[in-house]
C-alpha cells in the first residue's frame, strides 16, 4: 500500500477521536504556537498536515489568512467544521501531500506543523517544501514528539508506535530533528522540550481499532513488568499502563 493511502486510511478512521483529543494534545502547546509565531501572526500562515484544525483555528484569530493543508479529506472536514463553528472566514482548506505542496515560492509569512513530521516518509523533503513556500525572513514553528537518544530505546518506542498506528514512520531523536531543520537552510531561533504523561488505554482509544488493542497492551505490559521502559517511561501505576511523550517545539527562520 502506498504510504499516503495508509495515512488517509488511518486518519479517516481516527478523524473523530483525534479531533476530540486535538485541543489538549501536548498540554498548552497551542498557546505556545501563538507565542512563537507572534512576529508574523498577522500575516499569511500555513498549517502543514493540519488534521482537525485545532492549531489552525486558534492561529486564524490573528492571521490575515491561514491555509489548512492535509492529505486526509476526513481530517479536512473536521478542520472545516471547527473553523465554521468558530465563525472564522479567513481559512482555506487544501488537500494534498506535504512533499509537494501546490503553493508558489515565498507565499507565506509563517508555517506551523504539529504531530506530523513522524508520519512523513522523509521529513527533510517536507521541510524543504516548507522552506520553499515561506518568504525570506518567514518563521516555521514545529511541535512534534521525539524519541530517546538511546538507539535501542528509540527503536523500541518507534516499533510500539508503528504497531499502534502503521502510518507512523519514525519519531526522531532531538539532535537529528534539529540537524534536519538546519540542514534544510533554516536557522533555529529557539527550542523547548517537555514531557506529557499518557495513559495507555486513552492513547489506544484514539486509534479506534480494537483489534490492535489487546496484543499491544500485552506486549507493553510485559515490557513494563520486565523494566524495559522504551525510553518513554513505560510503567505500571495503580495497575494502569502509563508512559510519557517527549514533546519538542522548534522555532526556525528562513534567512533573509
Ligand atoms: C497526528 S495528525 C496531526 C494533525 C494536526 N497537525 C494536529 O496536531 O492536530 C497527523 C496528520 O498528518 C496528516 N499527514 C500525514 N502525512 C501527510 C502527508 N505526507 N501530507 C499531508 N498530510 C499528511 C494526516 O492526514 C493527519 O491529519
Amino acid at each position: 500500500m502506498d504510504h499516503l493511502d495508509r495515512v488517509a486510511e488511518e486518519f479517516t478512521r481516527q478523524a473523530e477521536t483525534f479531533s476530540a483529543y486535538a485541543a489538549v494534545a501536548g498540554g498548552n502547546v497551542i498557546a505556545r504556537f501563538q507565542e512563537e509565531i507572534a512576529e508574523v501572526a498577522a500575516g499569511k500562515i500555513l498549517d502543514v498536515a493540519c488534521g482537525p484544525g485545532a492549531v489552525t483555528a486558534t492561529l486564524a484569530e490573528k492571521a490575515e489568512s491561514i491555509t489548512a493543508f492535509d492529505a486526509t479529506p476526513a481530517m479536512l472536514e473536521q478542520a472545516r467544521k471547527r473553523c465554521d463553528d468558530a465563525g472564522l472566514r479567513n481559512v482555506s482548506f487544501e488537500q494534498g501531500a506535504a512533499e509537494h505542496m501546490p503553493f508558489g515560492d515565498a507565499t507565506f509569512d509563517g508555517a506551523v506543523t504539529r504531530l506530523a513530521l513522524h508520519h512523513f516518509v522523509d521529513p527533510k523533503i517536507v521541510l524543504g517544501e516548507i522552506f520553499r513556500v515561506l518568504r525570506p525572513g518567514g518563521l516555521l514553528v514545529i511541535a512534534d514528539v521525539v524519541v530517546s537518544e538511546d538507539e535501542k530505546d528509540a527503536a523500541l518506542q518507534n516499533a510500539i508506535e508503528i504497531i499502534r498506528d502503521p502510518s507512523h514512520i519514525r519519531m526522531l531523536p532531538l539532535p537529528e530533528l534539529n540537524a534536519s531543520v538546519e540542514g534544510t537552510g533554516f536557522r533555529i531561533q529557539s527550542g523547548a522540550t517537555w514531557d506529557a504523561s499518557r495513559e495507555f488505554e486513552e492513547w489506544m482509544g484514539i486509534v479506534n481499532d480494537p483489534q490492535r488493542l489487546v496484543p499491544l497492551r500485552t506486549v507493553a505490559r510485559a515490557l513494563a513488568e520486565a523494566g524495559r521502559d522504551a525510553g518513554m517511561g513505560l510503567s505500571i501505576l495503580d495497575d494502569q499502563l502509563v508512559f510519557f511523550h517527549r514533546w519538542v517545539m522548534i522555532t526556525a527562520r528562513k534567512p533573509e
